[in-house]
C-alpha cells in the first residue's frame, strides 16, 4: 500500500513538474503549418532526409531526447535570457548555448556538405523544434524567473505556472489536435506572409521578447487563470503559432537552395 502510494506521488510528481517546452501540440502545429508553406522541391529534399517522416513528426525530438544525457548540452539551446529592453548582444552569451547560437548552428550544419545525412537529419529536427520554441514568448524571458517556470499560478484551479499556460495548458484546453489547429490559421495575404518573413533572428528575438513583456503583466504569481484569460490570450497563440510555421518553412526553404544569399546574409548579421 505504502509502495503504491509512493508510486501515485512520483507519477504525479512526474506529470505536474514543469516543462518547458511548447507542448506537443504546439510543436506539431507549427511543423504542420510549415508543410503546407514549402514548396514540392524543398519537400522532397527535406523528406528524403527524414526517411518521409513529417515536420510534425519530428518536431519533438528534441524534447524526447531530454530523457537521454548524451543529449545534455542541448538543453540550453531551447531559450535565450535577457532583460527587457536589453539588447542580445550587450549581454554576455551563455557560454552552454541559446536558442540563437542553436538555430545558427542547425543551418551550418544542413548546410554543409561534409556532414552525414544521420547528422543532418538531428538538425533538421532540432531547428523544427528551435524554430517553434522561439514563437513561444517565454522563451526569450528572464532569467530570474526561469521565463515564467517559477511564476507559480493556477490553471482552472490546478497548479501550474505562467510558462506552462503558454506551453501547453491553453493549447491543451482548446481540445484541437494539431491538424485541426493547422487547418484553421487566419487567412492572410500575401503581402502579410511576406512582412512575416521578413527580418533576421534577432528582429524574430526581439519581438518574443517585446511579446513576453505583455506575457508577464498578463498575470499575478497565484492568481487562478480561467476562462477570461483563455478568451484574451489564446489568439496570441495561435498567431504565434502561425508565424512560426511561415517563417520556418521560410528559412527551410533558403537553407536547401545551393546557393542563397538570404542565408548568408542571415548568418552573417543575426
Ligand atoms: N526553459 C524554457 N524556457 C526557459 C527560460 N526562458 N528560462 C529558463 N528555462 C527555460
Ligand atoms: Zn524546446
Ligand atoms: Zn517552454
Amino acid at each position: 500500500m505504502r509502495s503504491l502510494l509512493f508510486l501515485f506521488i512520483f507519477i504525479n510528481w512526474c506529470t505536474s513538474s514543469a516543462a518547458p517546452f511548447w507542448g506537443k501540440t504546439g510543436h506539431r502545429t507549427i511543423g504542420a503549418i510549415a508543410e503546407k508553406h514549402l514548396c514540392k522541391k524543398t519537400a522532397k529534399k527535406i523528406a528524403k532526409l527524414l526517411n518521409n517522416k513529417s515536420l510534425a513528426y519530428v518536431s519533438i525530438h528534441s524534447d524526447e531526447i531530454k530523457s537521454d544525457p548524451k543529449y545534455n548540452k542541448y538543453f540550453p539551446w531551447h531559450y535565450v535570457n535577457f532583460p527587457p529592453n536589453a539588447n542580445y548582444d550587450e549581454h554576455p552569451v551563455n557560454k552552454k548555448g541559446d536558442i540563437v547560437q542553436g538555430i545558427k548552428t542547425c543551418i551550418l550544419n544542413i548546410r554543409d556538405a561534409n556532414v552525414s545525412k544521420n547528422d543532418k537529419a538531428f538538425f533538421i529536427k532540432l531547428l523544427v523544434h528551435l524554430v517553434g520554441d522561439l514563437h513561444q514568448p517565454l522563451h526569450v524571458g528572464n532569467a530570474h524567473d526561469k521565463g515564467g517556470n517559477s511564476i507559480k499560478l493556477q490553471w482552472f484551479y490546478d497548479d501550474s505556472n505562467l510558462h506552462r499556460v503558454w506551453d501547453s495548458e491553453m493549447i491543451d484546453y482548446y481540445k484541437m489536435s494539431y491538424s485541426e489547429l493547422s487547418n484553421n490559421t487566419a487567412q492572410l495575404s500575401k503581402t502579410k506572409i511576406n512582412e512575416i518573413k521578413s527580418g533576421r533572428l534577432l528582429d524574430w528575438v526581439y519581438e518574443s521578447k517585446k511579446l513576453a513583456t505583455e506575457v508577464y503583466d498578463s498575470a499575478k504569481p497565484g492568481q487562478n487563470l480561467t476562462y477570461k484569460y483563455m478568451y484574451h490570450q489564446f489568439p496570441l497563440v495561435q498567431q504565434q503559432l502561425q508565424k512560426g510555421g511561415i517563417r520556418l518553412a521560410h528559412m527551410l526553404t533558403e537553407i536547401f537552395k545551393k546557393k542563397s544569399d538570404w542565408t548568408t546574409a542571415f548568418l552573417n548579421k543575426l
